[in-house]
């Protein structure tokens, strides 16, 4: 009976220490609690290469029935992922992409679209040869690369920007140290950070050099996660002026698993929905309604545990009717 068959989905997560990665995962959570027959493996590679390939294979050995990818760096990872492909594991690549089309499907937001629509903000909130920071997410991920090209194929190439760019590879303390090491900040008038995480940290560098720069640099971010020390949280309290919705895809990534374990097609790509800006009042909307998904998902994890208590509940009950019985 194909109702009662089980399934295992495998996930395979560059980093969890991260707020818009645990947005994902409240959203995979929420998605999985639909199904009853699905069971989820997460591994967490801390950012490391080399550990995301040990598990990764330890998830093919485990012979999971989907494989979820969200690999740290695109080469790196791609030998790993076809690996899996080519073992008959239907693979997932979630977010960042790799280099190669052995994949069943990717699911993932629009990063170049996204920088698009940056750049083209950023143009019009900004004068002439005006001075732009531009800090970059990891340079060998995907959505560092899209963000930055789209950002400059969005700028209006007639007002003479000047760019200077860092690296703050995703984090915000990188992001911190790295704006702290430049010489000067009072040619900057506008941040654009790869994430809304590297936007609060460049914003904790300006304050420490000099609190009265803030209000005349403008700073913006991309992701607009949930969650404490997120982006709509910095966006709504006014810490960053604008950030960029980048969607996690986490129930997303979940129906693709189920089409595929459910045997209906599934396309290559799907790429979300939902690109946008997030201003103080969008933020602060937004704000809300994640607050009941996150009272939603609180809500399912207490009925998990009720439902545990009451079949805990029964088996000591069984327990000691057999041990009754034996008596
Ligand atoms: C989290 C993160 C997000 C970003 C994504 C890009 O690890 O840095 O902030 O949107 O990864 O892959």
């Amino acid at each position: 009976d194909n109702t009662e068959k089980r399934y295992t989905i495998g996930f395979s997560q560059c980093m969890m220490d991260d707020v818009w990665r645990q947005a994902m995962m409240v959203e995979m959570n929420i998605e999985v609690s639909n199904y009853e027959n699905i069971d989820i493996i997460v591994m967490d590679a801390e950012e490391n290469n080399q550990k995301q390939i040990r598990q990764i294979r330890e998830l093919i050995n485990r012979k999971v029935d989907v494989l979820i990818i969200s690999p740290n760096e695109s080469n790196n990872l791609t030998p790993i992922a076809v690996e899996a492909y080519r073992a008959g594991i239907p693979t997932i690549i979630a977010d960042r992409k790799i280099n190669s089309d052995e994949y069943t499907s990717y699911v993932g937001g629009d990063s170049y679209e996204i920088g698009k629509m940056a750049g083209q903000y950023a143009s019009s909130l900004l004068p002439d040869s005006a001075t732009i920071l531009e800090i970059w997410g990891t340079k060998t991920t995907s959505p560092a690369i899209e963000r930055h090209q789209g950002f400059i194929d969005g700028l209006d190439k007639s007002k003479g920007f000047n760019i200077i760019s860092i690296e703050g590879k995703w984090r915000r303390e990188i992001a911190r140290d790295e704006t702290e090491k430049l010489p000067d900040y009072e040619n900057i008038d506008l941040v654009y950070a790869h994430n809304d995480v590297m936007a609060i940290g460049a914003r904790e560098a300006i304050i420490k050099r000099d609190s009265s720069l803030i209000p005349k640099i403008k700073i913006m971010g991309v992701d607009g996660a949930f969650g404490k020390d997120a982006g709509l949280e910095a966006v709504a309290d006014g810490r960053i002026d604008a950030s960029f919705l980048y969607p996690t895809g986490g129930d997303e990534v979940i129906k693709v698993a189920m089409k595929i374990l459910t045997g209906q097609p599934v396309e290559k790509q799907y790429i979300l929905e939902g690109t946008r800006i997030i201003d103080k009042p969008t933020a602060q909307t937004l704000l809300l309604q994640s607050d009941q998904l996150i009272n939603y998902q609180n809500r399912i994890e207490q009925q998990r545990k009720n439902l545990e208590s009451i079949v805990n509940e029964f088996s000591i009950l069984r327990h000691s009717l057999i041990l009754i019985l034996l008596l």
